[in-house]
């Protein structure tokens, strides 16, 4: 066994001191994620200089409702590219030690920037999807979501339509400029202004309302800790960083606060210590 390697042969992260016990004493954990944490799944981030989505492309073109209204075919096409992709795609380590660290701690709540459903796929259950979800369309007057549409044929001018009033359908998902989902928004406020600790990986801490809850975590007295391999806005302010990628640095972490317990990247979530109806 090398010395970067550990007992199971995955590769060896450095746990900060003091932050492997603050999860394990933690009783309210608050976890938010963003693209860095399915990057490993091969989904692209957004502000990655050279892979990140709005390197190639321009999200007022693509990613606002005057978009939608201006093409709608050329918006819709868009997301369903990205839908498609994500058929390819599964949870990697970092979603299932998210997974792991629900089951333990006596309260948890995940907040997600991601769209691409890969927490729920993993097993997060205690989860709230802040900017939508990519595989459900809803109508673009009505807000009603939609369980079956066609793809429009080939030629095509428009994207499909709702079946109950004829609108064009769209991705559900926030846009810029959009609102997010009232009780979702609501729901992570709540948990930031009681955690006792705050876990925020993959996320470029750029995009708000999100952006301010690692803040408001922190003003209402929660340590916090960050997974990036690079720094953020929030960087000076958490009071760990694992400057790792999210898919070996979660697993590691979870390994360091349950030893003996917590599986490798690959392994089985642990049993639950929490109680029932806590999240
Ligand atoms: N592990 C952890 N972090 C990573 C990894 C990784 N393997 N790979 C990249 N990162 C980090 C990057 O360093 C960057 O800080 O993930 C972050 C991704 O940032 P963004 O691309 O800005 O993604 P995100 O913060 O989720 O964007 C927020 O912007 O366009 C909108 O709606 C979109 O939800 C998205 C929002």
């Amino acid at each position: 066994m090398s010395d970067d390697r550990n007992e199971s042969g995955h590769p060896r992260v450095p746990i900060p001191p003091g932050l492997a016990s603050a999860l394990a004493t933690a009783g309210r954990v608050f976890a938010l994620t963003g693209a860095g944490v399915s990057a490993e799944s091969g989904v692209p981030t957004f502000r990655d200089a050279l892979t990140g989505l709005w390197a190639r492309c321009d999200p007022l073109e693509l990613a606002t409702p005057s978009a939608f209204a201006r093409q709608p075919k050329l918006v819709w096409d868009w997301y369903a590219a990205r839908r498609e992709a994500l058929r390819d795609a599964a949870p990697n380590p970092g979603h299932r030690a998210l997974v792991d660290i629900e089951r333990r701690v006596p309260s948890f709540l995940l907040a997600t920037q991601n769209v691409d459903g890969l927490h729920a796929r993993a097993g997060s259950r205690s989860l709230v999807e802040l900017h939508g979800n990519l595989a459900r369309v809803r109508c673009s007057r009505e807000g009603r979501v939609v369980d079956r549409w066609d793809e429009p044929v080939e030629g095509s001018t428009t994207p499909p339509r709702c079946p109950h009033c004829g609108a064009f359908l769209r991705p559900d998902v926030v846009w810029f400029e959009e609102a997010l989902p009232a009780e979702a928004l609501e729901r992570a406020d709540d948990a930031a202004r009681h955690c006792d600790l705050m876990i925020v990986a993959g996320t470029s801490a750029e995009v708000y309302p999100a952006a301010e809850l690692p803040r408001t975590a922190r003003a209402a007295g929660a340590r916090g800790v960050e997974v990036n391999p690079r720094g953020t806005p929030l960087t000076p302010m958490a009071d760990f960083a694992i400057a790792v990628p999210a898919g070996l640095a979660l697993p590691a972490f979870v390994a360091a606060a349950w030893p003996g317990h917590a599986a490798g990247p690959d392994g089985e979530s642990p049993p639950s210590r929490a109680g029932g109806g806590a999240k």
